[in-house]
Formats: C-alpha cells, structure tokens, sequence
C-alpha cells in the first residue's frame, strides 16, 4: 500500500486528481456527469480520454471504486473511505500557502508544517482505529473497513454497542452542561475522539461562549479532523495537542495548554472512555493521578469507562474475544473508584452513564447491562 503522505503529494501534482475526487465528493457520478462537472469546475473541458486515464489512476490507487446504481445496470464512480481522507488532507495542505496562515497553524498546533504533514498522513487504514470504530458505532462516515469490521466484531458479542457509543456521548454532553452550570469555563478533553457535534466546546460555549477548551487525542484521524472543524466562537478559544494520555507529562507542559488554559482557575478534565485503553501495566492510576494533581483548586473531574460488571454471565467470555490487540481492558466500579481517588464525586457517584443526570436525558433510559459503561463526575479534594 502506497503511503499517504505519498498519495496527498502525487495527487496534488496530478492535474484532474484533486477536481475529480471533489466533484465525486458531492456526490457518485456516471462518466458523462463526471465530464460536466468538471467542465463547469475547472471552466474548460478534459482533453480527450483525459478522465478515462484519471479515472484508471485513481481506482489503482484505491482512491475511487465504481458503485451499483439503482434502477440501472450502469456503474456510477464514487469516493472510497482512502479517498474522502485523502480529499480532506490535500483541501487542508493545498491552502496553506500563505506564510502568516503556515505560521499560524504552527502555533495552533505546536509542531511544523512538515511534521503536521506527517502526523496526519501517519493514519494507517489496514489497522482498526478506537476513534474511527467509535465514529462508525456513532453512525459517522470517518472509517475504513478496518474499523467496521472490528466494530461488527463486538456487535456480534453485544448487539446494543452502538446504544452504548450513543449513550456515551450524551453521558460527556450532560456532563460538560453540568459542569458548566457550575461555573466552569475550562475544559482539557483528552481522548477527544473524531468531532461529533455537540462537541465539548460547542456545549459549553452555548451556555458560555467565553469557554475555552483543551483537546487532546493520540490518533492522526483525530488531529486532521481537529485542524479543521474544533474551530472556537468568537470570545472563547479551542486548541489542540497530539499526545498521549500515557505521558501526561506531554499533556501538562504543552504550551498550547498553557496558552489556553489559566491554571489558576478550575478547569473541568474529561476522561470520557478513554482510561478502558490504558492497559494495567500501563499504570492507569498513576496517570489518572498526575493529571488530576495538577489542577487548580475547585476543578472537576468527568469519567466514562468501560465496564462488564452488569452483563449476565454467559456473555463475559464472549464479550473479551474482540479485544485482539489487548489494548481494551474493561474495569469494575472497585477498580474505577480505585482511578478516582482524591475526587468527590456527586450523586449519583458510579453509575452508568445512562442514569447519570438521568432527567435530563431523552426518556425511558435503557438497561445497565445494554450500555455497559461507568460514568463519574467528581470535584477534586484539595489538600
Ligand atoms: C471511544 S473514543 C471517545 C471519544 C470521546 N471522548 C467520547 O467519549 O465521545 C476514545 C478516544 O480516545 C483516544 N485514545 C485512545 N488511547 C489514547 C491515548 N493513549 N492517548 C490519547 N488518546 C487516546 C482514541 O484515539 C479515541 O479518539
């Protein structure tokens, strides 16, 4: 497989590449529509057999495949999952020309444009991704068959996964809306994921727009979604770090965190199903620990995590087997609450994130069982 950093360079020296994958992202198009398009797109038309040869090139590179179309035995071409990516990339890489704007996204990010560059091009499509499965169990188009099939390896074994993703989500929602009703205008969200509207900032900026937020994500999927879509309104601000939640130390002296961040006010930190990645040998007390130590006084912790504590018996086996690279590790309320030491937690305390701030949350809200995740809001205790 040809790297994408390859890909993004090859395509945009390529003529028709780059307008071609632009008028299929609209939509699958026949040969003749393709033509119009892009006759209207560029304002002159492909020379003769110009978009056979292209269509060719990109269907090699697995860039475009061709679809049934209804009612018809004709073809239309579409964007593959490699192509939608590699359109996303080139529209970010091939506007960053002016040197102020270059300068800018440096800064925003705390890396150079060719690291940049490099990190986002590092997404591997062969390999499921945790935000990609995620995004594809919240019904989002950022996946590769990689991620589906992963994701359709633990639906399998727990047919309510994408209730339990969605669940999850409205858990971080209500908790970010809490905490936002008490006061807090801070917010370092690690384990991101891949944008989902409402995100963090948009729920907490709709009740002050002053919010500002932190976002941290170890997945080269996730920075190239942040870089265009975690835009701030106007008065707060959003930045973005790519780190991992297993050197918090990377986290803590970031200067994007710094320079967004007032360390002497609260800060709300979410840890929203992301510690279920962090391996035991990997120490997750210790980096739970390290990051809430660092806190200012009156902040607030937000926890989902994982867990099989609900489930019946006879699914426990089943429900391990997905979990081939062992970087999943369910954890139950004894070992969450063992993570959470030094928090106060409000009522409900662990709960399932179904019936945390369950009020406020569409009704009738579903099983423990059928959600299979812990949920945690807690003020750190300073002492
Ligand atoms: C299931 S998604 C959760 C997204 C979001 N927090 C939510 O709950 O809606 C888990 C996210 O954690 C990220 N993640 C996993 N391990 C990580 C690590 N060691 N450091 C930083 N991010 C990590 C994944 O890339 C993914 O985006």
């Amino acid at each position: 497989m040809i790297a994408l950093q390859e890909l993004i360079k090859e395509t945009l020296t390529r003529v028709w590449h780059v307008p071609i994958l632009r008028v299929l992202s609209v939509s699958p198009a026949r040969y003749a529509d393709i033509r119009d398009r892009l006759t209207k797109l560029k304002g002159f038309p492909p020379g003769d057999g110009t978009i056979s040869t292209e269509l060719r090139t990109l269907r090699l590179k697995n860039l475009i495949e061709q679809q049934p179309q209804p009612n018809t035995r004709r073809k239309a071409w579409a964007l593959t999952d490699l192509g939608r990516t590699t359109l996303r990339l080139v529209d970010q890489f091939e506007g960053l020309t002016n040197p102020d704007k270059v300068q800018a996204e440096e800064r925003r990010f705390g890396m150079s444009m060719d690291e940049l560059q490099a990190r986002a091009a590092a997404i591997d499509p062969t390999v499921p991704h945790p935000a990609r499965r995620y995004d594809y169990l919240l019904g989002g188009k950022d996946n590769f068959a990689a991620d589906r099939e992963s994701a359709h390896e633990i639906e399998a074994v727990m047919p309510t996964v994408r209730l339990a993703a969605l669940e999850n989500r409205g858990f971080l929602q209500r908790a970010v809306k809490f905490l936002a009703t008490q006061g807090v205008t801070q917010f370092l969200d690690v384990g991101t994921g891949i944008p989902t509207s409402p995100n963090t900032h948009e729920v907490a900026q709709a009740i002050n727009p002053a919010s500002r937020v932190v976002y941290v994500d170890n997945d080269p999927i996730v920075l190239s979604h942040a870089r265009a879509l975690l835009m701030s309104a106007p008065g707060g601000k959003t930045a973005y770090i790519d780190a991992d939640l297993r050197d918090p130390g990377s986290i803590l002296n970031s200067p994007q965190l710094r320079s967004t961040l007032d360390l002497s006010q609260p800060v709300g930190l979410l840890l929203v199903a992301v510690l279920h990645f962090i391996r035991d040998d990997e120490d997750p007390t210790s980096i739970a620990t390290a990051l809430i130590d660092a806190l200012p006084p009156d902040s607030w912790v937000v926890v989902s995590h994982a867990t099989f504590d609900h489930l019946p018996s006879d699914m426990l086996s089943k429900v391990e087997a997905p979990n081939r690279d062992g970087r999943f590790r369910a954890r139950s309320r004894d070992e969450l609450a063992g993570l959470l030491q030094g928090l106060d937690l409000v009522a409900p305390g662990i709960q399932s994130v179904a019936q945390w701030w369950a009020e406020q949350a569409p009704q009738p809200r579903p099983a423990s069982e059928d959600v299979a995740i812990y949920g945690a809001v807690g003020r750190v205790m300073n002492s």
